[in-house]
């Protein structure tokens, strides 16, 4: 298919009832400028140009937050702290006090499993599933295998399963897990092999039917979920999801600068411990030989210097998301403190995820016409995120993903962390080849990757691009 072609199609959706203005969009990202084809976002999506900016402009500015007496200090602090409002208002959550901020979503998720690791009580059990992440079954797998065991206390962790034909969580053997012992359960929002957008208000109802006496008088399981693949390109209310964790990344949403988030309740922070210990998380004055008091939320949470500058560009990340969808030729979030409402949060994440859905459709559609391929998770484009991932009959994944990247196409070959689903689906090696999309693609985009993947199986030397590829191109103009 031809560039016009392609833009052709991207009108047409465009003149439709919820317009996405791709070329507008795209306008705001440098790797454009080498020419990349960047179907690998489920690993980490690409910077906005405004970020990179907004990063060096606040170089001259730039000082320790709740540290210091200068006019630069209190300005920091200021921007810090609204990056923390910012984030709250994204995920609909009632404060600023349900956020805490870490490097990631794998760190995000262990201070949950830190914070709650003495409240687990001997007999207790946490359920997660066979189609998480690793940083979502590997904490709970150490905390009741190697950490409490050394304590004296035998908690158990169990594992949904899904279904290897459909990639669909097994609500039914979910259900048999979960008991009036299970204080957790587990699971992520979307899978980032599969791609399956897990039904969390079926997964609450079973976490809520538990009957688990919580310290706080609560009787029902707390819900974990990861976001991580989730948050970036979906609308997500965590007051209406009523999950008590949820944790995602910003390398995912534009801003790779070293950020995760984990929202919870705020009575839950207000009650844990803190999963790091010293500087700043303490209240000011109040630390004794004989007693330490915490600081108030959420800064109990947040001990030692933080990435102040990564915190303030990431929250901006989520300003620029908004505009990129709603008006990308005019910002009206980004730059500003201003509230973000709802419904604009709304709107913007409907466009993505409506975006992305028919990228993956697209995607879908080429690659099943492919002889010799498995595609693995949903059918239904609505039934997943912006992922794909698939086996070409006796081909080696990675050598497949190395055959896309001498066609310019860029893929991501292993377990993607999701080993235990890959093991799941006897996959020997336990790998596939997956192709990930986010805002800025284009039906273009999906069309060069689908090809390349065809063009692999007919095992030729495909070259989409001019012979000097990939050196040239990954030269910025
Ligand atoms: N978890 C990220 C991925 O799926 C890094 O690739």
């Amino acid at each position: 298919m031809t560039v016009l072609n392609w833009r052709a199609r991207a009108d047409s959706v465009a003149a439709g009832p919820d317009p996405f203005d791709i070329q507008a969009v795209r306008r705001h990202f440098m790797f454009l400028d080498c020419g990349r084809i960047v179907t690998n976002n489920a690993a980490s999506t690409q910077p906005p140009r405004e970020l990179l900016r907004l990063q060096a402009s606040l170089a001259p500015e730039y000082e320790n937050v709740h540290r210091g007496q200068s006019a630069a200090s209190q300005l920091m602090t200021a921007r810090f702290e609204q990056s923390y409002d910012t984030i709250a208002q994204f995920l609909g959550a009632p404060s600023r006090a349900c956020i805490a901020l870490y490097r990631n979503t794998t760190e995000a998720i262990n201070s949950v499993m830190y914070s709650l690791l003495t409240e687990f009580r001997d007999g207790d059990n946490v359920v997660t599933t066979l189609m998480e992440h690793n940083s979502n079954y590997v904490p709970w797998y150490a905390m009741c295998r190697e950490v409490l065991p050394r304590l004296g206390r035998r908690v158990d962790y169990r594992l949904a399963r899904f279904d290897p034909r459909t990639g669909e969580l097994d609500l039914e053997h979910l259900a048999s897990l979960i008991d009036a012992r299970t204080k957790l359960v587990c699971c992520t929002g979307a899978s980032n092999f599969l791609g399956t957008r897990n039904p969390l208000a079926a997964v609450r109802a079973l976490a809520d039917a538990s009957g688990y006496c919580q310290p706080s008088g609560e009787k029902r399981s707390y819900l974990l979920v990861d976001g991580a693949q989730l948050v970036p390109g979906s609308f997500v209310d965590v007051r209406a999801l009523d999950v008590d964790y949820l944790a995602f990344s910003f390398h995912k949403l534009l801003a790779p600068f070293g950020v995760g988030v984990l929202y919870a309740k705020e009575h839950l922070l207000d009650a844990s411990l803190p999963f790091l210990y010293g500087g700043d998380m303490i209240a000011e004055g109040r630390v004794f030989p004989w007693q330490v008091e915490y600081n108030a939320l959420p800064w109990k949470y947040a001990a030692g210097t933080p990435n102040i500058l990564g915190a303030i560009v990431s929250a901006q990340a989520v300003r620029i998301l908004v505009d990129l969808a709603l008006t990308p030729g005019r910002p009206v979030y980004f730059g500003t403190a201003k509230p973000l409402p709802r419904a604009a949060v709304r709107s913007a994440m409907e466009r993505i995820s409506s975006w992305n859905q028919q990228l993956t459709s697209r995607a879908l559609d080429g690659l099943e016409a492919i002889g010799g391929i498995t595609i693995y998770g949903p059918r239904d484009p609505a039934r997943r995120t912006s992922l794909v991932a698939f086996n070409l009959a006796a081909r080696d994944p990675v050598s497949v993903a190395e055959a896309l990247n001498r066609a310019g196409v860029e893929s991501r070959a292993g377990c993607h962390c999701a080993t235990l689903a890959h093991h799941a689906l006897g996959l020997n090696p336990p790998a596939s080849c997956r192709l990930s999309f986010y805002l800025y693609n284009t039906p273009d985009d999906v069309d060069q990757a689908v090809a390349a993947v065809a063009a692999v199986t007919r095992r030729t030397h495909f070259r989409l691009l001019p012979a000097e590829y990939p050196r040239s191109r990954l030269r910025p103009r």
